[in-house]
């Protein structure tokens, strides 16, 4: 049975989920993570729901049998579309929040009432995401695009012995020809001035994003408000540390991959500043 000591289990297709996990460690400080990267079966995006559903239903499972997690955080747009409701009833006792992309806020934020939504096939295909975009779709155009191969071309930079400046070509040659077929980005009359994140893996390339909608454009992802979402669970039922109990720094996080170890000790150093052996390669 769970406590409040017990970890909070997050997942991903790979690495992107990183990007929920520091929000995660930023907003509960004092709490314990257990982070399982299905790197050797990314990307999720282009598998189809029945794949998505079965990782993610395994991995659910690995995190509750070896771990005893009090709360599930599915740090992937893609999966959160495809399990969600599967794993909520598979396991009913069990706190699980989703990541779903910030077409809420976007459509508060517009100016211009026209937002860009960039997201992996699976969520732009999923019924979830049509539901999210009819709700606040009366004041709002959004523009919505799949960007295959953008969160494996994500993976694959993090990967030892890679070419990093071809890496970050491919990378960049991707964005821009996504983003070119959306539109025109910036403040004035029918231009999008808002781009939603909507795959966890994006956040990673927002300078590259960025350089190519300018600076009046804001980028929006969901990494923060998940964490508060996971925050006010916890809370609600008492099963939140307590200062006095928050783990060392080398016991807060262990992060496991079913790819390769090496790639994943990169991001977490890279991007989170964990040191390597927090990382260890997933059964
Ligand atoms: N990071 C994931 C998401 O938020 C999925 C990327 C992928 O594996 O295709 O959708």
């Amino acid at each position: 049975m769970p406590s409040p000591l017990s970890p909070i289990g997050v997942f991903d297709s790979g690495i992107g989920g990183l990007s929920v996990l520091q929000a995660l460690r930023d907003v509960l400080p004092h709490e314990q993570f257990v982070y399982i990267a299905d790197s050797g079966n990314a990307p999720y995006g282009e598998r189809g729901d029945a794949f998505v559903q079965q990782r993610s239903a395994y991995i659910t499972q690995q995190m509750r049998e070896h771990h005893d997690i009090k709360a599930l955080v599915i740090a992937c747009n893609t999966a959160t579309a495809a399990a969600i409701e599967g794993l909520r009833e598979q396991h009913p006792g069990l706190p699980i929040v989703g990541v779903e992309p910030a077409l809420k806020p976007a459509a508060q934020l517009s100016q211009t009432h026209v937002v860009g939504v960039i997201a992996t096939q699976g969520t732009v295909s999923s019924s979830r995401f049509a539901t999210l975009q009819a709700a606040h779709a009366t004041q709002t155009r959004f523009v919505v695009q799949a960007c295959n191969g953008l969160a494996r071309a994500i993976e694959d930079s993090t990967r030892p012995g890679r070419d990093a400046a071809a890496d970050a070509a491919h990378i960049q040659a991707l964005c821009q020809t996504y983003l070119a077929t959306m539109g025109s980005f910036g403040p004035q009359p029918d231009q999008i001035d808002t781009l939603v994140l909507g795959c966890t893996h994006y956040i990673f390339v927002a300078d590259t994003l960025r350089a190519l909608v300018g600076d009046q454009v804001s980028l929006l992802d969901t990494a923060t408000p998940v964490a508060r979402r996971t925050y006010s669970l916890l809370h609600a039922t008492g099963m939140l540390r307590k200062p006095a109990q928050a783990p060392g720094a080398d016991q807060a996080c262990s992060l496991m991959t079913t790819g390769e170890l090496k790639a994943l000790q990169y991001a977490a150093a890279q991007w989170l500043g964990l040191p390597p052996q927090l990382c260890q390669a997933a059964d």
